[in-house]
């Protein structure tokens, strides 16, 4: 199936960036939102990002343009009908999720995929919304979307095979390698790995075990990861990361996902990371520096 049309739900963080790099690629692009101010901040937040690439010349002057001009703005989900691909980016959900599907499935033709970037909401959840559950298809995006290479692809229990090759294809032609997640299980396959080695890193912490600069240089030097668990979780956002937690422990119940203490009360005392300029370390000199005491 051929895909020109792509529509972008959510002009946020990451639907910002699924737009961005769609349009890089030569899609035509409308990147949606419920309010103008949201497009509009979206806009020029993709403005901004493909303005710091021609300044560091990793595109040309007109690959910038092109993609400007293959991208507009919307704040009527009905402009959808015109679509071969939607991908849904908006608040992680589900109710909002599902409204957004329902009406998706009456507006656009029969042919259209419809592709949802949660992070951990089931993805057979959200095509029970529509008539075309076979058209529906997770595909996970990474934050920064223009520099993370990675792409989930995920099969939900009635996706059909032709709906994953073709996400798969598109999510290849934005620039991202692809991976494919063919049980609809929460966590998906990075962040089932990645989020309980933060869990893990503090109730380390927590008991007293080591420093956050012992963690995660044991990390760095003894399996060669670029960040250990405790920096990674600061850029996250601590808050993010136990939010993803807390959804995948409800979902399963799988206690190495339950948030420990140490993190809620950080979460709590707005030590989110980097962020709020302190969380595992502090930076509030603009350097990641140690503060914890044991
Ligand atoms: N932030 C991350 O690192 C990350 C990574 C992977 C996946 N995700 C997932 O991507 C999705 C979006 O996350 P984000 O970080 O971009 O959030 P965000 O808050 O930056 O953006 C969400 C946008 O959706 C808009 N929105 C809300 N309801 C809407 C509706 N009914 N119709 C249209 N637009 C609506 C909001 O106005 C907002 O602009 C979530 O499902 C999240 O779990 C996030």
């Amino acid at each position: 199936m051929e895909i020109k049309n792509v529509f972008v739900v959510g002009s946020g963080l990451m639907g910002g960036g699924i737009a961005q790099v769609s349009a890089s690629a030569g899609y035509k692009v409308k990147m949606h939102d419920v309010e103008e101010r949201f497009t509009t901040k979206g806009l020029e937040a993709i403005k901004g990002s493909l303005g710091k690439f021609l300044s560091k010349e990793k595109i040309t002057q007109e690959q910038h343009d092109t993609a400007i001009a293959n991208l507009s703005t919307t704040t009527d989900l009905a402009d959808a009908s015109d679509a071969d691909l939607v991908v849904e980016a908006v608040f992680e959900n589900l109710d909002v999720k599902k409204e957004v599907f329902g009406k998706l499935d009456e507006i656009c033709p029969p042919h259209t995929i419809l592709a949802t970037n949660t992070s951990a909401i089931p993805i057979s959840s959200i095509a029970a919304a529509t008539a075309r559950p076979d058209k529906v298809v997770g595909t996970h995006f990474f934050s920064p979307v223009p520099l993370m290479r990675l792409c989930e692809i995920i099969r939900g229990l009635q996706t059909s095979e032709e709906t994953m090759a073709a996400a798969e294809a598109w999510a290849q032609s934005v620039g991202k390698d692809t991976v494919r997640v063919l049980k609809d299980h929460a966590g998906f396959i990075a962040n089932r790995l990645y989020l309980p080695m933060g869990v893990e890193a503090a109730k380390m912490l927590e008991a007293g075990v080591a420093t956050p600069e012992d963690i995660d240089k044991a990390m760095r030097k003894g399996y060669n990861l670029p960040m250990g668990p405790l920096e990674l979780a600061d850029m996250t956002g601590i808050d993010v990361l136990m939010n993803a937690c807390n959804a995948i422990y409800n979902d399963t119940g799988d206690p190495k996902f339950y948030p420990p203490p140490l993190m809620r009360r950080m979460v709590a005392a707005g030590l989110l990371g980097r962020k709020t300029g302190k969380g595992y370390y502090d930076y509030s000199s603009g350097k990641q520096e140690s503060y914890w005491e044991l």
